[in-house]
């Protein structure tokens, strides 16, 4: 029997604040839960007959599919919508794609630019929305992140995540946060220049104050992983910032992971694990490396033990479910 909190049922997604740090939890508890009855075989029809529109302005290759198949596996169905197909912004409206959306679907998870987008149909379009990425934040891949690192530990409990790289993009940002209400000690470790918003700082310094934990923030990398149980990084240039790339390798290389960093958390023989939200540039196989080989992680660590990464985008899916399901079925259908 799945369980989880009849409050979720009909809620969006915009960014970690939307929800309670119960609510958060919770989520990523219904997800394990149907992680494990899907491993069972079960297919069940929690989202009978609900229709999901994915709107995307942005490449996917985990939320897109996690989306489609997290409706497919519980009976509905989700349609993936570019910004060439559809009207959108161009001869008609957010606000008004919203609100004919909004009377065709049942839920819409949106990728791309501008967090005010994504609001924007929340407000508009009277039906659960989801963010699955904007310039901003990232919410929907920390829960995964956050699942993963509780199935990897056991618990939450007593854990420090260190975060290497581009501190202020749309990862990081829900990163801190999800790690804030999640009562887990979050560092950043970051270029003066790639430095945390203020604001975003200072919102979940306070949410992590209040559970008992902090959030701190370094320039330099070997003195912040210190004590780290999982070392976590992205991409040094996300999407739709491909301008400054040679600005970012050159700035960020002294942040790249590899097994020193990973050493000097001084956890090797301990709880360590390494995430990364994919893609990653960890060796000579795509576009952008075939030149220069690895960016942000050395193969050696995104090959190693300790690296979660497969499960954390595995976990994409389990946790995208939860939303779609907490929101969407109703507790009486069960
Ligand atoms: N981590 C993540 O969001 O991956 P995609 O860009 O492939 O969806
Ligand atoms: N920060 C990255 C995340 C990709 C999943 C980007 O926005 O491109």
């Amino acid at each position: 029997m799945l369980t989880w909190m009849p409050e979720l049922k009909g809620r969006s997604l915009l960014r970690l604040a939307s929800f309670t740090d119960e609510e958060m939890l919770n989520l990523i508890d219904l997800a394990a839960q149907l992680k494990a009855r899907r491993a069972a075989g079960v297919r069940g029809d929690l989202l009978h007959r609900k229709n999901i529109a994915l709107i995307f302005e942005k490449s996917s290759t985990r939320t897109r599919n996690s989306s489609i198949i997290a409706a497919r596996d519980e009976g509905g169905g989700a349609e993936y919508l570019t910004r060439p197909d559809i009207h959108f912004g161009k001869k008609e409206s957010v606000k008004d794609t919203a609100r004919v959306l909004g009377r065709i679907y049942d839920g819409i998870l949106f990728r791309g630019f501008a967090q005010s987008t994504v609001e924007e149909l929340a407000k508009w379009s009277g039906v659960p929305v989801w963010n699955g990425l904007t310039d901003d934040y990232h919410p929907t891949q920390i829960l995964a992140d956050l699942l993963t690192v509780r199935e990897t530990f056991g618990s939450l409990e007593n854990c420090t995540v260190a975060y290497v790289g581009d501190g202020r993009n749309n990862v990081a940002n829900s990163l801190m946060m999800g790690c804030a209400k999640a009562g887990v000690r979050y560092v950043c470790c970051a270029p003066k220049e790639l430095r945390p918003d203020e604001q975003v700082l200072a919102e979940a310094a306070a949410v992590a104050a209040k559970n008992g934990v902090d959030v701190r923030v370094f320039e330099n990398p070997k003195e912040g992983v210190k004590g780290a149980n999982v070392l976590y990084t992205d991409v040094w240039v996300s999407m739709g910032e491909e301008a400054k790339t040679a600005e970012r390798i050159a700035m960020l290389r002294p942040y790249q992971i590899n097994m020193d960093l990973m050493a000097a958390t001084g956890n090797l023989g301990g709880r360590l694990m390494f995430l990364h939200c994919l893609p990653a540039f960890h060796d000579f196989n795509t576009e952008v490396t075939k030149e220069c080989g690895a960016l942000e992680v050395t193969d050696e660590v995104f090959e190693s033990k300790y690296s979660k990464v497969f499960d954390e985008a595995e976990n994409r899916m389990h946790t995208i479910k939860a939303l779609f399901v907490s929101a969407l079925c109703d507790h009486a259908a069960l």
